[in-house]
Formats: C-alpha cells, structure tokens, sequence
C-alpha cells in the first residue's frame, strides 16, 4: 500500500503540472496596482504628448509591440541594443530604416521608473504604449494584460525568420499567425494596423510596378515618389491608408475592397480568399473591426510571456541589467 502514491499527491503533481505549462494565464491587468498605481497615468502622459508632437508615433509604437511579440514572445526583446554577446533585432530586415520609437519608449520608461524605480518591465510598458497610441489616434480601448518579464537576450535572426515579410502571400500569413495562436480573423484584425502609419518605396515598389489588383490611378501616384529602380528612393515614404493615416478609422478595409492596400500583404487579404468574407464586414462595419481588433491585441499579447522568475525587469530597455 505504502509503495503507491497517494491520490492526494497524484492531485497536487497535476495542479502543479499544469501551472507550469500555463504562462500567459499569469498576466493580469492589476498586476501593477499596488507597486505601481500610477502607472498607466504616467504612460499615457508620455505617449501622448510623443503623439501630439508627431502622430505617426502612435503607429510606431503599435509596430513596435507586434514586431516584439512575433519575436520570442513579447519580451522587450526588440528594445535591447546589440552586445558583445548578441547581435539583436533592431538591425533585422523587417526592423532596419523602419522601426522607429525607441527613444519615446526609454523617455516612457525614466518616467515610469521615476514613479515605480524597478517593478515595470519593458515588455509591459510596450503593450501599454500601443494600447495608449490607438486609443489616441480614434481607435477602440482594451484592458492590457500586466505581468510579462524582460528577456535577457534577442536575436536577429529570430527576428527575419519571424515576422512576415510584405511580399508575403495569403497562406503564408495565415500560417504564421496560426503558429502563435492566433486565428485568420485575428490576422485581418490585426492587419486593420495598417490604417494608421506609413511605408517605405522599398516595401511596395515591386506592387505598384508589377501587380494588376490594384487601382490603376493610386499606382500611378505611388510612383511619382517611389522609383522603379531599386536602391533609388527607397526610404521615401507613403501612407498605407491613402485617406486618413493618423485615424485608427476601417478606412483600411474599404481601401482593400476597391483594390487600394498598399502592401503586397494586405491586398492578399482580399483576393477572393478564406479572409475576403472578414474584410467586408470590416469595410462595412467599424464597430465589429474595433472588438475584434481590441480581443486581437490581448491574444497577441499573450504571446509566449516571461513570467515569474524568469528574465527580469530591466533598468533600461535598450540593455540587459
Ligand atoms: C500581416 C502581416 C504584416 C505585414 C507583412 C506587415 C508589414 C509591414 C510593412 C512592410 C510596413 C512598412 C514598413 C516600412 O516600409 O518601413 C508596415 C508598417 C506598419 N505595420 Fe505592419 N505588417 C503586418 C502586420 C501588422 C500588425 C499585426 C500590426 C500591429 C498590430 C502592424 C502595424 C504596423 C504599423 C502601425 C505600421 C506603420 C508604422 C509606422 O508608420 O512607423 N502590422 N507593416
Ligand atoms: C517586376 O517583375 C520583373 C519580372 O519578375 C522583375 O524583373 C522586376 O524587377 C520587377 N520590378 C519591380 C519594380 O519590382
């Protein structure tokens, strides 16, 4: 009798299995109300002002969240700086010439760590600044989910290989998001970002030249300040929503419709696919757009958190401790 273990320890090994495996279940929007109860207040007063001096940082920051989450989880990594030891993501395709924001997030992190020296994570302050950068720009509001730990490393290549590139195709969208648990409505919700910010020459160059979806007369205006050379103007700018970039609108949906997105990537979102059915009710209906897409960022933000004891809370975002 003595030999089998008993039904109560069988009990405690289960409840303390799947503890261990559950992560994400550990953020929490009052995760900070005691050590820190200012500190949403404190974000929102940085972002703000970062937005009224230049509202396409509202878009940056957005960005900077989804390119840290879809790298390793939403760890901070993206903020770190290269080392001796790691060559980080900054530099990675996706991010170089074109993630921008970094010196608002360390400007939100001294206030922060001015209020709350040592208990606010980098990771977190990212999802609180892209809440607080849509709501700014019109979009819906959402309970961020606290708790996520800084990574301690990054890698650039984990970032090529993990955040899809514009010349990417419907399938290939679907699957990545499908790969961290987010559904095909997720990715068209989410995509919906594209109605704030801008894009390089280089990231649409080869559509406004080479492809036939798209309407003829915004091609043509695309092209007077993106050449067809490459290498020639590539960093010149376009908004990805031609009529209102600084509004988080569904402008973005009815672009798609009338054949308008600017990406490669987001014209796949209506091309007679699984996602066009998803893209009308969009154009048609901000509202439904603006649930899905506030549900959307609490499922990506619960992507593959540190929690507990692993990483840590960083002191500055750009280095490890
Ligand atoms: C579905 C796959 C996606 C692809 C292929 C993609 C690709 C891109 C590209 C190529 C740019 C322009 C970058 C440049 O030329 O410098 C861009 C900009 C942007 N993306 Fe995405 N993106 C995707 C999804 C998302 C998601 C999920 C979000 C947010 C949740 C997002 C937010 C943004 C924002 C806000 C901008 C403008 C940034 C600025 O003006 O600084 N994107 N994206
Ligand atoms: C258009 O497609 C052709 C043939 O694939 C290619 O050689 C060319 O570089 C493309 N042009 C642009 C601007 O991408």
């Amino acid at each position: 009798m003595a030999s089998f273990p008993s039904c109560k320890a069988v009990i405690t090994l289960a409840i303390l299995l799947v503890f261990l495996s559950s992560s994400s279940a550990q953020l929490s929007p009052d995760f900070y109300s005691k050590s820190c109860p200012n500190l949403f207040a404190t974000v929102k007063s940085v972002v703000h002002s970062a937005v009224q001096n230049e509202a396409r940082m509202g878009a940056s920051l957005l960005r900077l969240f989804f390119h840290d989450c879809f790298v390793n989880g939403c760890d901070g990594s993206i903020l770190l700086d290269d080392t001796s030891s790691f060559t980080g993501e900054k530099g990675a395709v996706p991010n170089r010439n074109s993630a921008r924001g970094f010196d608002v997030v360390d400007q939100i992190k001294s206030a922060v760590e001015k209020a709350c020296p040592g208990v606010v994570s980098c990771a977190d302050v990212l999802a609180i600044a892209a809440r607080d950068s849509v709501v700014i720009l019109g979009g819906p509001d959402w309970n961020v989910k606290l708790g996520r730990r800084d990574a301690k490393t990054a890698s650039r290549a984990a970032a090529n290989n993990g955040i899809p590139p514009p010349t990417s195709n419907l399938n290939a969208l679907i699957s990545r998001f499908n790969a961290l648990g987010l559904s095909t409505k997720d990715l068209v919700a989410l995509s919906g970002s594209h109605t704030i910010g801008q894009a390089r020459c280089t990231s649409f160059r080869a559509r406004i030249y080479n492809e036939s979806n798209l309407d003829t007369s915004l091609a043509q205006t695309r092209k007077g300040n993106c050449p067809r050379a490459s290498g020639v103007g590539d960093n010149n700018l376009a908004p990805l929503d031609l009529q209102t970039p600084t509004n988080f609108d569904n402008n973005y949906f009815k672009n798609l419709v009338s054949r308008r997105g600017l990406l490669h990537s987001d014209q796949q979102l209506f091309i007679g696919g699984a996602t066009d059915s998803i893209v009308r009710t969009y154009s048609n209906d901000p509202n439904t757009f603006k649930s899905d897409f506030a549900a959307a960022m609490l499922k990506m933000g619960d992507i593959r958190p540190l929690t507990g004891s692993n990483g840590e809370v960083r002191k500055n975002c750009r280095r490890v401790n």
